[in-house]
């Protein structure tokens, strides 16, 4: 059992992490943005309305992002727990999330923060792509896949993302320190906060993920 956040920048790797995570946990990777981009795939009213907003770099309104959490979190596969990646993003979020672990009689593990610098967030950023069957993310250059436009893991294609363009990144990384960075603080003082170097390779940022969580449980245990 396993209830984790992963908070960090557009680009620190969250995504990429949460993946190993939930491989290594066996719990599943619910990411807010990933849902986003498959409801645009699909043409819903939510993914016309989020696209809108992603396009721009700008925050989906919260009641939908909210509902849209509360829903996902419901299902069977996450009674033992769940990797949160790109939720909750501002401190209304947060509220409401706690909230609805509170009605669900549970509570989280640990949120993990990964930190690193705007030109090593910007860098990842435009050299991302993207599978756009399975949504696995790849880099050019510090993680490329054999072949540039197949994704290794389910064939699908690779793409470039609309908002990975830099002036779109600069938007995100502006709402990122205006909106989400404030939680950094609201769940240190919850005492869950592990703080990440995220500008290590990925091997070494999941290793002292790991050491981190079983830091966390290992206080819970005790
Ligand atoms: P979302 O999809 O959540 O994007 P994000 O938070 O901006 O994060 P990214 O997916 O860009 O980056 P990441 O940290 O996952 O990095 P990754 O692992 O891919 O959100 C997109 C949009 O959806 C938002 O702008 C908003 O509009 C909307 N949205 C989503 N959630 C919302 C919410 N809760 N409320 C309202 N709106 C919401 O890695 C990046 C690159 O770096 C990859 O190429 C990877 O291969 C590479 N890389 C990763 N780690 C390393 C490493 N250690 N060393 C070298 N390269 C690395």
């Amino acid at each position: 059992m396993m209830r984790l956040v992963l908070l960090g920048p557009p680009g620190v790797g969250k995504g990429t992490q949460a993946e190993r995570i939930a491989q290594g946990y066996g719990i599943p990777h619910v990411s807010t943005g990933d849902m986003f981009r498959e409801a645009v795939k699909r043409g819903t009213e939510l993914g016309r309305t989020a696209q809108e907003y992603m396009r721009s770099g700008r925050l989906v309104p919260d009641e939908v992002t909210i509902g849209l959490v509360r829903e996902r979190l419901s299902a069977d596969d996450c009674r033992n727990g769940f990797v949160l990646d790109g939720f909750p993003r501002n401190l209304v979020q947060a509220r409401a999330f706690d909230e609805v672990l509170a009605q669900i009689g549970s509570r989280l593990d640990a949120v993990i923060s990964i930190d690193a610098s705007v030109e090593t967030l910007v860098a990842r950023l435009t050299g991302r792509r993207t599978c756009r069957r399975c949504g696995t993310p790849y880099h050019v250059i510090f993680n490329p896949p054999p072949d540039p436009n197949t994704c290794p893991a389910c064939g699908g294609e690779l793409y470039q993302r609309d908002d990975d363009k830099e002036e779109t990144v600069r938007k995100r990384l502006e709402v990122y320190e205006a909106e989400t960075s404030p939680l950094v603080d609201y769940y240190r003082a919850q005492g869950l906060l592990q703080v990440i170097n995220g500008e290590q390779d990925i091997d070494k940022v999941y290793e002292d993920i790991r050491r981190a969580l079983e830091e966390a449980t290992a206080h819970d245990r005790a």
